[in-house]
């Protein structure tokens, strides 16, 4: 716009420009039109770019608000348990080691809550870097369940790994850290809003040169109105259970942020009461 509109402007604020300058400069050229498409073009696209601003604005102090929030449950238990013990608890052998245990388990909630913020701000700047390697997701699967089976077992939910004698090695091109965030994400989920006695399967498949992997269980399911939401940030269906149970909703945010830098999406499918699977692909090697 700048260049175009140059000539008229040097034209109408320097004296010395003479007239037979002004129409060799302007001769053959309707600028009009042109510099106000333009200046429309550059509007436009100013507009786009305030939008995002605002948005991410926007998105950052819901964050912040979700993050204040969020620790304050733990903290303020901290501080209950503390002035407990120094009003006196101390000495009350019944509650002493208890509230501290019980202090010492916020502690750990509220370690968890920060671990989670960093990998999902390092997620979203985008400045992480996926570290591709081949290797047996079949394998990756057993050792997320050598991980998590206490958690099973205090749930009495039985994990197991449906597979036909040919799939004892499945050799696929990933990231093996974050697949194996994300396959604990979605197993402790299937876990923790499992029905007593619940079971999780983790199946495979095959579409073309992809790996299909589906964690499949028979727990609560997802009312149908909350399923377009529970990727998002902090979106919990049931806020006080999945509080219970040490839940902040960044699991979730997590898990479609991996498998979408791996250029894949991840799928869920549910049915309240029946049951929920999660399934993604992974590129096979
Ligand atoms: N397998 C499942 N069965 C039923 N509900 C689920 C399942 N997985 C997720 N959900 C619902 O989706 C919500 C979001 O899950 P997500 O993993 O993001 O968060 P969270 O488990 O509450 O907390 P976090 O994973 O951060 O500890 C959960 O609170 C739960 O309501
Ligand atoms: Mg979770």
């Amino acid at each position: 716009v700048i260049k175009k509109t140059e000539p008229t402007y040097k034209i109408t604020h320097e004296p010395s420009v003479t007239s037979r300058q002004l129409k060799e400069e302007l001769s053959g050229k309707d600028m009009i039109p042109e510099v106000r498409k333009d200046m429309m073009d550059w509007a436009q696209k100013k507009t786009l770019e305030i939008n995002h601003l605002k948005q991410m604005a926007k998105y950052r102090r819901e964050f912040l608000g979700n993050i204040s929030h969020e620790l304050k449950t733990p903290i303020f238990n901290i501080q209950g348990y503390i002035l407990t013990l120094l009003e006196g608890g101390l000495e009350d052998t019944n509650i002493n080691k208890l509230y501290l245990q019980r202090a010492e388990k916020s502690i750990n909630r509220m370690i968890s809550i920060v671990n989670d913020m960093e990998s999902i701000s390092r997620l979203e700047s985008g400045i992480f870097k996926l570290e591709f390697e081949r290797f047996n997701i079949v394998k990756l699967v057993a050792e997320v369940f050598d991980n998590i089976e206490i958690s099973a077992k205090k749930g009495n939910i039985t994990l197991s790994l449906k597979q036909k004698a040919s799939e004892k090695e499945i050799w696929v091109r990933a990231d093996k850290k974050r697949i194996f965030e994300v396959l604990t994400n979605l197993i402790t989920n299937s876990i923790n809003y499992g029905k007593k006695r619940g079971k999780t399967v983790v199946s495979f498949g095959s579409s073309g040169k992809n790996v299909i992997i589906r964690v499949t269980d028979n727990g609560a399911g997802i009312p149908e109105k909350d399923l377009p939401r529970i990727f998002e940030r902090f979106y919990r269906v049931d806020r006080s259970r999945s509080r219970n149970l040490g839940g902040t909703g960044l699991g979730l945010a997590i898990v479609k942020h991996i498998i979408e830098a791996h250029k894949s999406t991840i799928r869920v499918k549910s049915k309240l009461k029946k049951g929920s699977e999660f399934s993604f692909t992974l590129k096979k090697a």
